[in-house]
């Protein structure tokens, strides 16, 4: 399985920025996914022409309704994204997410037949407790879907996010096996199907390395996604 390298835009992106997307889809670059802002879904998808799979980076737990300013699922599926990033730390920081809302997402997401990519992390004040553990365990146990079909996990260690520091090797490591037992024990063998990404201050410098470490099956990429020239590089740097 190639390593699955993903940009997450935030709150970043004009009209001109999709050239950035244009030179990604141009590049051959396999297995490389982008979630633009809303505004820029259906011009990324008609520039991406398929060879990059673009998503949104949150959705609406129902399909649709009242809910002023939300963008459902069912939305970005009809826009021509092929997933849906949920549970980002920013998201529950800044709008109060609770695992109960993310697990509703994820479930939405998957009903929209979309691949959901679900974000579980830990403060800098729980690592240093101790409790990264029992953090991460909590938020699977509140936040996973029903089943493991079109799932995907981003380890992304809150403290770690737009900080420029990273964990250790053997910190990912030791959060990727731990997060991979709770899979399986949640989910089976099925568990052992689905992808865990690594996110957080991800760059062409460090991933190369995060993306040798056991069970890193890609990384979630934020700040180093928005230029062509440095989400390819980190994409050349998969082994
Ligand atoms: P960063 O963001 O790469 O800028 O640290 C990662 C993320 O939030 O997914």
């Amino acid at each position: 399985m190639p390593a699955l390298i993903v940009g997450n835009w935030k709150m970043n992106g004009l009209g001109e920025d999709i050239a950035e997307i244009a030179h990604m889809a141009g590049s051959g670059a396999r297995s490389v996914w982008i979630a633009p802002p809303f505004t820029l879904i259906d011009r990324a998808v008609i520039v991406s022409a398929g060879a990059v799979k673009i998503g949104g980076q949150d959705c609406h737990a129902n399909a649709k309704g009242a809910h002023t300013g939300c963008v459902s699922a069912l939305m970005l599926a009809d826009l021509g994204a092929g997933f849906v990033i949920v549970g980002h730390s920013e998201r529950r920081r800044d709008n109060g997410e609770s695992d109960a809302d993310v697990r509703a997402k994820a479930t939405a997401g998957r009903a929209a037949e979309l691949e959901v990519i679900l974000c579980i992390g830990e403060t800098r004040a729980q690592r240093n407790a101790g409790q990264t553990e029992a953090v991460l365990t909590a938020q699977l146990a509140g936040s996973l879907p029903d089943d493991a079909e079109g799932l995907i996990i981003a380890y992304e260690p809150v403290w770690a996010i737009g900080t420029g520091l990273t964990p250790t090797l053997d910190d990912v490591k030791a959060a990727h096996a731990h997060i991979r037992g709770q899979i399986v024990a949640r989910f089976g063998p099925n568990g052992h199907g689905v992808r865990i990404l690594y996110g957080g201050s991800v760059t062409p410098a460090n991933a190369a390395d995060l993306l040798r470490v056991a069970d890193v099956g890609g990384v979630l990429v934020g700040g180093a996604s928005l230029t062509a020239e440095s989400l390819l590089a980190i994409a050349s740097s998969a082994p």
